[in-house]
Formats: structure tokens, sequence, C-alpha cells
């Protein structure tokens, strides 16, 4: 088996109804368990590297890694995909060392903090696809801004969030706007704001449709029948979770994530990519705790990565069973990059989405 495009998996996956997680990773434990959850359960995987993993782990490492996990897992498709690209260098270095998929998210400008205008967003991720596409890669744009609904403010990972206020028409993107902008970039998937934030604080309250809006899933899907979705901010940083993390000396305060359910409704409406890192960090971080405070005389770091590397294997396996991606792998065969932008270039995958579209 071979690497994947995003653009063939969610192909498969909107035929077949299903949805994929999008985990980060940053290094070999967060690779390793990945795999290991997908094997167990034959699920195709979406590995994503935001900008901060790549310049923590290097490119040069990250490509080799996945290649190593390729070659580990002969039977698991897998998409490397670049998470949230800010510029055009960012996606094309990205493809370059080995991604087969790149977000270009114009809703940011370059610094990843300044809210940009939609002629920016719409120019830049044309000029992406357009890039990506002669090869063969595929793109995921997004219209609209990440930020909770609650206090109408994004959150920052790693310097990456909007600042400043932002009023709802910011933050839940304009089902006209969505049409419009996915005619004008031809992107393979179209990230969408409908409440959901990075990080574990997403709300203060588990969420309803106030403050989650997954009507603005369901009415751009009902416009864009055949555009793949993408839920960002996806996590459900899950109680047990955060209650081992306490009780292991962590301080964090009560918080609510993304309930599986709407996650679950978003699947069936069009969202086919859900993205997942909060949830991974934390069931490691939780096991880090556990092994720090009950053996305190421990320095193998292997004892505590091994916990972490397990608990991190039971979430993506809980994921891939809720979201419908398990027993998917096999049955797949990946199409070449070289195949693809031929696809691309005979104006196929195009006319396939129109035609679908009619
Ligand atoms: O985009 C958000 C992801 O959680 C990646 O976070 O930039 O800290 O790696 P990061
Ligand atoms: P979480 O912080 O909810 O895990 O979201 C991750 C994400 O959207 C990465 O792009
Ligand atoms: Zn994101």
């Amino acid at each position: 088996m071979a690497k994947i495009t995003l653009r063939q998996l969610l192909d498969d996956a909107a035929e077949r109804g299903y949805g994929v997680p999008a985990f980060n990773i940053n290094n070999m434990e967060q690779g390793l368990a990945i795999m290991e959850a997908a094997s167990a359960v034959d699920a195709p995987v979406i590995i994503q590297a935001s900008r901060g993993a790549r310049s923590y782990a290097g490119d040069i490492m990250l490509s080799r890694m996945i290649d190593a996990l390729v070659e580990m897992f002969p039977h698991i498709p897998l998409c490397l995909h670049q998470d949230h690209g800010n510029s055009e260098a960012t996606c094309a270095t990205a493809i370059q060392h080995g991604f087969t998929s790149v977000m270009m998210d114009g809703s940011l400008k370059a610094d990843a903090t300044t809210v940009a205008d939609y002629t920016y967003n719409v120019d830049i991720t044309r000029r992406v696809v357009q890039m990506a596409h002669w090869i063969g890669a595929s793109v995921e744009g997004e219209l609209g801004v990440l930020g909770s609904l609650e206090h109408g403010s994004s959150e920052k990972e790693d310097g990456h969030g909007a600042e400043g206020a932002l009023g709802h028409d910011q933050l839940l993107t304009d089902p006209d706007q969505a049409v419009e902008f996915v005619g004008a970039t031809e992107v393979d998937a179209l990230a969408i704001a409908m409440g959901t934030s990075h990080g574990a604080y997403k709300f203060t309250r588990k969420p309803d449709g106030e403050i989650l809006a997954m009507r603005v899933v369901e009415e751009i899907h009902r416009r864009l029948p055949n555009t793949h979705l993408v839920m960002h901010g996806s996590s459900s940083v899950p109680q047990p979770l955060q209650d081992m993390f306490n009780a292991f000396g962590g301080e964090m305060p009560q918080t609510w994530g993304v309930p599986i359910e709407e996650i679950v409704l978003g699947i069936k409406h069009g969202v086919r990519k859900v993205n997942i890192d909060t949830d991974c960090r934390l069931a490691m971080t939780a096991a880090f705790r556990k092994v720090a405070l009950q053996s305190k005389s421990e320095f193998d770091p292997r004892k505590f990565l091994k916990p972490a590397m397990d608990a991190l294997r039971d979430l993506c396996r809980e994921r891939f069973e809720q979201f419908g991606t398990a027993g998917n792998a096999s049955r797949i065969r990946p199409i070449p990059l070289a195949e693809m932008a031929r696809r691309y270039r005979s104006g196929a995958l195009k006319s396939e989405r129109m035609t679908k579209a009619a």
C-alpha cells in the first residue's frame, strides 16, 4: 500500500458515508500509536502535521517517519496532510517533502493571526490549488474563522489563531459564500466555521445549537452536496481524560469539547474529515502524569511513553469506530499522485463533482 491523497480518501468516504479523523503528530510515538489503532480496525488514516510540528521534528525526520509507517503498515492507506498552511511556500514545501495533501488556510493572513478578507482567501487558495493539482496533491481550504460563539474570540495554538473580537458573521461560514468559494477555488475539501475552536477550552457548558451551530453544516451540505466538509477543533475533551489529568496533579479547569454525537451528525451531513489534536495530547499527557506521580523513582522515558502510546492508540481506535472509518482500509487501492494529476488536468475530477452536484 502507498500513501493516498486526501481527495481519493474523502471521495471513498463520501461514497460510503463515513468520516475520517485527522490526527496531528509531532513524533514517532504518536505515529506508531495511530497506525496500530488503524491496523487493529482496518481504517484508512489521515496524519497531519502543523507548521509547529514541522519545525519541532524537522521535515526530513517527519517525512522519513511517514515512509517508515507506510512500510510497517503496508495494508493501511495513509494520507499525509499539512495542517493550517499559512502561505504558498508552506504548502509547496510540504508537497516537496512527501505530503499528499495541504490545507491552505486563507481565512487568516500569512501571520496566522490577522483575519483575511474574502478576496485574499480566494486568490491564495486558488493559486495553491493550481500548484498542488499539477502534482496531483489535494487541497483543503477554509472559509470562516474558527472561534467561540460564546465569547467571540479564537484560541491560539502555538501562535496560530485569529486575534481580536470576532462577530458571528465571521465565526459562522456563510452558505452562499461557501458555494461561491468552492466554485472559484476548486478546493478538494472545505473547512467551515460553526463555533468550534482549537484547544481544550471550547465551551463552558455542554454545547447546544446556540454555541455549536451544526445547522450551518447541514445548510452548507444542502447547497454543496458533493463537497467534502472538514470540522476543525473537533476534540471531545472527554471527561474521563480531564479527570485523569487532574487526578494525577494536572490543573485543567472544567471544560467541554465537541460531543461525539454532534460529529456523527456532521458525518451524516457531508463532514468527511474531523480534526483532532487536543484529545490526543490529553490522552498522552494524562498517562505521563500518572507515571510521574505513581512511580516517582522512574527515569526511563519509555516507561512514560509506552502507556501514553497505549492511551493514544485506544483513543484513535475509538474514533475510527465511532466515525465509521473502521473496516475500509483493505478495500482501497491508492491512486499514485501522477495519475491524480492526470485526472485533474483532464477535468475528470472537476466534472465528476459537477455531474454529481447536478
Ligand atoms: O491547528 C491546531 C493543531 O492543534 C496543531 O497545533 O500548531 O501546536 O502543532 P500546533
Ligand atoms: P482540537 O484542538 O479540537 O483537537 O482541533 C485540532 C485541529 O483542528 C487541528 O487543525
Ligand atoms: Zn484546525
